[in-house]
């Protein structure tokens, strides 16, 4: 099995008090290199809540998730992160990123966890800036930018690892439709350059279309589109 993703069964149920919530109903969805998977589904139906299972962000209440064939909530937190960073690519809806630092730093992140030179490092977080639009914002801080501008901070910082897979939640949510087109054409270009995998949760359905496949999240169960 040569899955970069795989997961059989998912649920979850969110308990508050007496109340018990089930989002997620069993979920199966296997991904394979390279492949990319457009997410939709109305809002509150649980999109957001399964990418971050899949991305070993949050539990499961029953079934597992497979990254790269490790079931990653079976690992201790430290490997979990080690994981995460060596394999995946994560584009908050809410960005996650820290305002103190600048644009640069914010993208140096995830890099600076891994044994790269330091160089190599600048190298990179240089290119996939400029590859989103962002060359001239390198040193400022995350709060003297717009909101688009740090959605596509947030995009680069997902990229730079040139993980096996991106997990986007929104990712043109905020953007007008030139730096949208952008950032499809990035994630085009890494997908044939590297091969990397996409699950991208969006409204967007010119974006969606551009996907080998279009799954439908709806009353926790996930069903296919095209
Ligand atoms: N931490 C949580 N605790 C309780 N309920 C939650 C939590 N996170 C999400 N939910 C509920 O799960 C449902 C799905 O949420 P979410 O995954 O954010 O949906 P979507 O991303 O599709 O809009 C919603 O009803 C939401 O209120
Ligand atoms: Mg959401």
């Amino acid at each position: 099995m040569n899955d970069i993703l795989n997961c059989k069964q998912l649920e979850k149920v969110f308990n508050e008090g007496s109340i018990h919530t089930q989002v997620l109903k069993g979920i199966d969805l296997s991904v394979k290199k390279g492949e990319q998977i457009a997410i939709i589904g109305s809002s509150g139906s649980g999109k957001s809540t399964l990418l971050h299972i899949l991305g070993g962000l949050d539990k499961p209440s029953h079934g597992q998730v497979l990254v790269n064939n490790i079931d990653i909530h079976a690992l201790s937190e430290t490997k979990r992160c080690q994981l995460r960073n060596k394999t995946l690519g994560f584009v908050y809806q809410l960005h996650h990123l820290l305002p103190e630092f600048s644009v640069f730093e914010n993208v140096c992140m995830p890099l600076m966890l891994s044994k790269i030179p330091k160089t190599q490092v600048c190298e990179r977080a240089e290119k996939v800036l400029n590859r989103v639009g962002l060359s001239h914002r390198l040193d400022h801080k995350l709060s003297e930018i717009s909101g688009g501008e740090r959605q596509r901070t947030a995009i680069a910082r997902a990229l730079v690892t040139n993980p096996l897979c991106v997990l986007a939640d929104e990712p043109t949510g905020n953007l007008d439709n030139k730096t949208a087109e952008s950032v499809y054409e990035l994630m085009l270009e890494l997908n044939q350059v590297y091969q990397t995998s996409f699950i991208i949760v969006t409204h967007d359905m010119q974006l969606a279309k551009r996907m080998d496949r279009i799954l439908t999240l709806d009353n926790g169960l996930l069903s296919s589109e095209k």
